[in-house]
């Protein structure tokens, strides 16, 4: 019988991780069944230990549960214990380890698909949620010049900056938190929006001159051309959107449940060619 994997969220009916995952799996002759989960927000746990009894061998964990994941599994890897947030749950030997991919997959994808070397450069993070706390590890360990981290709700920043100086081994001193009034002045290389406001047509308030010459916008969110994505157009900067991170953070989390590592490539441009028809 094929091992058994799932995602879990709410809602869940739209995420593209069955099929990626079902790609993985043909092209690395792994033998898996990989289906969703919708779990009740008052029941995420009951639902991860009926996926565990059933004989399931490993989640994705999507919104909202990333950080009740962290809360629920015994063991962490030192990344998600770091984010505060598990994106991957596996079920071996008895216990459930959490880990966390999504920076991985954000660094890989700017690295290696995007050929944007992070080293040196200055880079502005907005956002201050779930999806800043599960990327600003991997990508401090890339050594940015300097890494500013802005958000609408300034004490928010300043919690997170706080939160990642205490983090062994990483850069730190290259992290700072500032609100977006101050930003009008300093330019970037590569800006990255961790915010959920491209998901309601909104953006944050970038000042015009943000964008450094030759520089990278990137959106994490997919599938969607965000209004910072146009910003950024307008102005000369090259742009992607979070397509190739997604794909990317699942190839992670197949090596840590099948220590097989899939080509991302004919994926990623599978989906694209999908979400441009
Ligand atoms: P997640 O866990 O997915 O990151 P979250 O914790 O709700 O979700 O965080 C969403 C982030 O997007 C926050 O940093 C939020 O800013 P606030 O902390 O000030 O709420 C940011 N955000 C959402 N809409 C925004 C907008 N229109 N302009 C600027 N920032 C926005």
């Amino acid at each position: 019988m094929a091992d058994k994997y799932a995602v879990i969220g709410n809602p869940v009916a739209h995420s593209r991780s069955p099929e990626i995952h079902a790609a993985f799996a043909r092209e690395t002759g792994q033998d898996i069944a990989y289906g969703r989960i919708l779990a009740p927000l008052d029941g995420f746990a009951a639902a991860v230990r009926a996926f565990r009894e059933e004989g399931g061998r490993g989640l994705n964990v999507t919104l909202p549960f990333k950080h009740e994941a962290w809360n629920l599994v015994d063991r962490h890897s030192p990344l998600a214990m770091d984010a505060r947030a598990v994106n991957t749950i596996e079920f071996r030997e008895g216990s459930m380890r959490g880990h966390n991919t999504d920076g991985i997959g954000l660094v890989r994808d700017l690295v290696a698909n995007l050929r944007f070397a992070v080293g040196g450069r200055r880079v502005l993070l907005m956002g201050a949620g779930g999806a800043t706390y599960g990327v600003l590890e991997p990508l401090l360990r890339e050594h940015p010049r300097e890494l500013i981290v802005a958000n609408r709700t300034f004490d928010k920043a300043r919690a997170l900056v706080a939160h990642f100086a205490n983090v062994r081994g990483v850069a730190t001193r290259s992290i700072s938190a500032r609100p977006y009034g101050e930003l009008p002045g300093a330019s970037f290389d590569l800006v990255l929006n961790a915010t959920s406001a491209g998901l309601r047509n909104e953006m944050p308030p970038l000042p015009q001159d943000v964008f450094a010459p030759g520089a990278l916008a990137y959106d994490m969110v997919y599938g969607r051309d965000t209004p910072f994505l146009r910003f950024a157009r307008e102005r000369g900067a090259r742009t992607a959107d979070g397509l190739g991170m997604l794909v990317e953070q699942a190839a992670e989390s197949f090596y840590i449940w099948r220590r097989r590592r899939p080509s991302t490539a004919p994926v990623i441009a599978a989906l694209r060619a999908k979400t441009q028809a």
